[in-house]
Parts: C-alpha cells; structure tokens; sequence
C-alpha cells in the first residue's frame, strides 16, 4: 500500500500537453502520476492513461478535491466525478488539497467523509495536502494518522519545510515533496551544480535524490521527454553525507505555492 518514490506531476499542463507529457512518462517508465481537480486536466490524463494500455494494477493515481468540494455532501460526488473523468473505478490516492479556506469546513467534516469515500471503494488510500501541524493533529484526531498515507507538501531545497516534516515524522505520517525542483530553479543553484559535476549528474538529479534519500516521495513535473527520463534516473544517484548536509544549509524559507487562501504557515 505504499506510494511509489517516484512520481509525474501535471499541474499547469493542458490537453495535448499533458496527454504527451503523460504518454511520454508511461513510455518511459512513470508508473505513479499526480492529478488534481482544479488542475482541470483529469480527462486527458486518463485519456493518456487509457492510450498507454498499461494494466491498472500496474499504476498509482493519485488526485485532490478541490476546496469548493470539501462539504460532506459534495466530496463524495466530485470523487464520482474525477474517476469517471480518469476513466478509472478506483483511485490509489485522494487527497484534500488544501485545508478549507480559513476554516469554514472544519477538518473533522472533510476528513471523515474522505474516509467514507475509502471505505465505500472509490480510492484505496487517502491522505492531505498543504497541511499544517494544527491542520494534520485534527486530521490524526478524525481519522487516525494510520489512515492518512501522506502529507504532500512543498518541499524542495530552498523550502526545506522542516518544522512540517518533524512533526508528521513524530506521528508517522509520510511526506510527499511537491515542487522538488522548485519549479526548475534547483537548475541555477552553483552548490546544487557542483554535486550535479562531481557525479556527472543533472541539477534535477540532485534536487530529488536529496529528496528521496530523505524518505520523501517526489512528483517533478516536465514537458520535455529528456528531462522526464533524465528525471527517473534521480532513484540511481546516491549522494554522500556532506553532499546531503551543503544542500540542507541551501534553505532560505522560499515558498513558491502561497495562495491568497493559504493556511497560516508553521
Ligand atoms: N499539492 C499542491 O498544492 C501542489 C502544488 C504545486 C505542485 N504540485 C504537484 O507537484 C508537481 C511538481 O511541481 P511543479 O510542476 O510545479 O514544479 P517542479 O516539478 O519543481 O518543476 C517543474 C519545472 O522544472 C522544469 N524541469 C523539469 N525537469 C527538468 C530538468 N531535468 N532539467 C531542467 N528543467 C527541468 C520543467 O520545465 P520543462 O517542462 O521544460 O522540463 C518545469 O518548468 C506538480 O506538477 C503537481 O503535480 C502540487
């Protein structure tokens, strides 16, 4: 039941655009891909997903309901709505997305009903996103941390996240990194290039080996086939303790996803 470290990320990416970027990640070996409903592209993915004829078993799929779908008797049916969009009848992962814009639907509401929407089949795991501490403690009060399989979070190595990643560390919550290139500013950081030289490697590689080494899944997002495959290669890099320590001194608390809605960041 765990999710895989590796995974293909679509925000932003449109029609022909993610149906290639998806068809080229499936080619080349991506088998967990990210989605969401306000990403607005879960048709397409499935459609690449469908074309791809590769058996369901052999995928993870992951998607997020979006804040205006949070009321226990709305998440449900957008669930409904986003598997039949996919093309699927069940989804590996499903996430809140955000916690509810400053609190109208308490967490307990959208947490429990999530648990429902597992437990009447609609996904096999369920998890959260951008949650606090304060958010994730009333998620573990609702649910139980057992049952969430992961906090996906922006983490990269100028967000480093940490007080976020301690506390769901202390309750056994895995983390997922969005966002683990930075939105490709890893690319221009000369200590992160230097440790790319050094194992003839790319900036990205290091950006999400230092990631995964950490226990983190990732879920790098490109439009460019070369960088999807160079990407996947990130599982086979190992860096050495002082490499992971020079990245870690990179954080400077640049947080590149914080929408007017945001929760009140740790
Ligand atoms: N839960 C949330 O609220 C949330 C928020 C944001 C993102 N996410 C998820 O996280 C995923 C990843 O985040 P992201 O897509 O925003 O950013 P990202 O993966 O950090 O960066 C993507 C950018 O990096 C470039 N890139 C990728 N591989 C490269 C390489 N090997 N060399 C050079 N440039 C490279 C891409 O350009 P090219 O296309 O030119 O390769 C693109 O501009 C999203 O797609 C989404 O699924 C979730």
């Amino acid at each position: 039941m765990s999710i895989p470290a590796l995974g293909l990320g679509t925000f932003r990416l449109q029609d022909q655009q993610v149906i290639d970027s998806v068809r080229n990640g499936l080619e080349l070996g991506y088998r967990h891909l990210d989605t969401a409903q306000i990403y607005g592209n879960e048709a397409d993915v499935g459609r690449a997903i469908a074309a791809s004829g590769i058996p369901r078993e052999d995928l993870f799929v992951t998607t997020k309901v979006w804040t205006e779908q949070l009321a226990a008797n709305r998440l449900i049916p957008s669930l409904e709505e986003s598997l039949t969009k996919l093309g699927l009848e069940q989804l590996d992962l499903a996430l809140i997305h955000w916690p509810s814009p400053n609190d109208a639907i308490p967490v307990a509401e959208y947490m429990t009903a999530l648990a429902e929407a597992k437990a009447r089949g609609l996904t096999r795991q369920i998890g959260i996103s951008n949650f606090t501490i304060g958010h994730m403690q009333q998620a573990i009060d609702a649910v139980g941390a057992d049952a969430i399989a992961t906090n996906q979070v922006e983490i990269h190595p100028f967000l480093q996240n940490r007080k976020v990643v301690e506390f769901a560390r202390s309750q056994g919550i895995h983390l997922t990194a969005y966002m683990p290139l930075a939105y490709g500013k890893v690319m221009q950081d000369a200590v992160i290039q230097g440790i790319a030289a050094a194992h003839d490697a790319t900036p990205a590689q290091v950006a999400l080996a230092w990631l995964l080494q950490q226990g983190f899944a990732v879920i790098p997002s490109s439009t460019r086939r070369e960088n999807l495959a160079s990407n996947l290669l990130a599982v086979d890099l190992r860096l050495s303790e002082a490499e992971m320590a020079a990245i870690a001194t990179l954080d400077r608390g640049e947080r590149l996803a914080n929408p007017d809605f945001s929760p009140k960041w740790d």
